[in-house]
């Protein structure tokens, strides 16, 4: 049976029923339908189309649904095309007669647009919420790193020494965006779209703006339209998801590199490693990996979804149903990593002797020694010139730069010191620099931050629906 049978009766074909039907994907969306639905019967209760009584039989017959749902009694029938089908039919069941009544004034045009809105705003503070776990960890091991430091790399060559703590707080500030980018989503999508109906509004006296209140939204739609057509806020979602994957995605490259034998500067945690069906003796960064991997699924997702978007004429198109399963994947996939990437910083060891030893390659003071020339008077280009000839004139003729420093006219003693191992990280004091003073600051910036994005993300969960059961 259709909802539909009074226009086209019931002989829908296979094939369109199997193409058509989202239930399986949607059913995701049960608790958020549920949600919904209350807000509208206590909206067609205050504008007198229902009465308080049909309310009730209606609102206990959607409890007794959530109930069915929560202890997995809830059966979705062969013929249950979305789960907006399934939860009216069983309502139905339930309450009889009056069950008839559920749908007044709502279509499910805006009735998915709603379960929507309400789905992502919870999954996004979510997500945003493990980002804030993960930064957590990071800067625990940033603390406890403390004087540690390792090179820093540009092309991928030996630069100029940082601290580890400077390093995993680099990251950690990338994650700051993305909490920050989540929450703003969630901001912009606070917009109940309850009440458009179909496309245009309704002749039945319904007050969005009652509804949009009930279920927690800062306000309700200005144009229905632009209500039953609007996926911006899923295609924000999936992008955030997406530009948060790529952090996770470049964090894990970092440790597949680090955990190498070539590197050497961490050893996984067994617990976050995995072996190999062949290889005894391997131990494989899997999950550093599947960070790297799911990034190019999430960036997918982006590229679809706006596909699907681009060529859609107002209002509600049926393409619109293919929103849901790059959103909820995305949010699967993230959540998934940020949970085994949190694990794997928080257990894996670092080998401090590794990173120094690299750090404290011969040329790795270069720049500080052009920087005392530029002291003593020097203009840089040309104490640049000069400490890149010393540097030239030690690796080809293989003698120390130590001791070419200590020979030249315009370095000596005083130029020797620069060049003594952990020497040079310790010079980077300007501010938001990766020494040990800037850092310390910093550190405490990162952890101000971290305590503000809490507040943000428990004072908007604070503010969901004030019907959800
Ligand atoms: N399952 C549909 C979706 O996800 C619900 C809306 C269906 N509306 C319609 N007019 N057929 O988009």
């Amino acid at each position: 049976m259709t909802l539909w049978q009074g226009r086209l009766g019931d002989g829908m074909a296979g094939v369109v029923a199997e193409l058509t039907t989202s239930v399986q994907v949607d059913r995701e969306l049960a608790a958020d339908d549920l949600t919904g639905s209350r807000a509208h019967v206590l909206g067609l209760a205050k504008a007198g189309i229902l009465t308080a009584a049909e309310a009730r039989e209606l609102l206990t017959a959607l409890e007794r649904v959530g109930s069915e749902l929560a202890e997995g009694t809830f059966v979705f029938e062969a013929g249950d095309e979305d789960v907006h089908t399934a939860v009216e039919r069983r309502v139905t069941q339930l309450a009889g007669e009056v069950g008839a009544k559920l749908h007044t004034g709502r279509s499910r045009n805006d009735q998915v647009a709603t379960d929507l809105r309400l789905w992502t705003r919870r999954a996004l503070l979510e997500v945003a919420g493990r980002v804030v776990e993960l930064q957590a960890v990071l800067l625990h091991r940033a603390e406890e790193a403390g004087d540690a430091y390792l090179p820093g790399y540009t092309h991928l060559q030996r630069a100029q020494p940082v601290l580890l703590a400077h390093h995993l707080l680099a990251h950690g500030w990338a994650l700051a965006r993305d909490v920050d980018r989540l929450v703003a989503t969630v901001e912009r999508l606070d917009v109940s779209p309850l009440g458009a109906g179909a496309l245009a509004g309704s002749s039945l006296p319904l007050e969005p703006a009652y509804v949009a209140g009930e279920l927690g939204f800062a306000g309700a739609f200005e144009n229905s339209l632009d209500a039953v057509s609007d996926r911006d806020f899923v295609a924000e979602a999936v992008f955030d998801l997406a530009l948060l994957g790529v952090h996770l995605s470049r964090m894990g490259e970092e440790l597949v590199l680090w955990s190498t034998d070539e590197f050497g500067f961490c050893t996984l945690d067994d617990a976050f490693a995995t072996g190999s069906s062949m290889l005894p003796q391997k131990k494989n960064p899997d999950v550093a990996e599947l960070a790297r991997g799911k990034a190019g699924r999430l960036i997918g997702h982006v590229a679809g979804l706006l596909a699907t978007l681009k060529g859609l004429p107002l209002a509600y198109n049926r393409d619109l149903q293919e929103d849901k399963e790059p959103l909820f994947d995305s949010v699967r996939q993230v959540n998934l990593v940020l949970a085994a990437m949190s694990g794997v910083y928080a257990t894996l060891a670092w080998h401090h002797d590794r990173m120094q030893a690299a750090a404290d390659g011969p040329a790795a003071s270069a720049v500080d020694l052009a920087e005392h020339l530029v002291e003593t008077g020097m203009p840089f280009r040309r104490a640049h010139e000069l400490v890149g000839s010393l540097v030239r004139e030690s690796v080809e003729r293989r003698v120390t730069l130590v001791e070419l420093v200590q020979a030249h006219p315009d370095l000596g003693e005083r130029a020797v010191a620069l060049l003594a191992p952990g020497v040079a990280v310790t010079r980077r004091t300007s501010p938001g620099g990766a020494g040990p003073g800037p850092v310390s600051l910093q550190m405490e910036r990162f952890s101000r931050r971290l305590g503000v994005d809490r507040s943000r993300i428990a004072a908007h969960l604070g503010g969901e629906a004030a019907v959800t059961g």
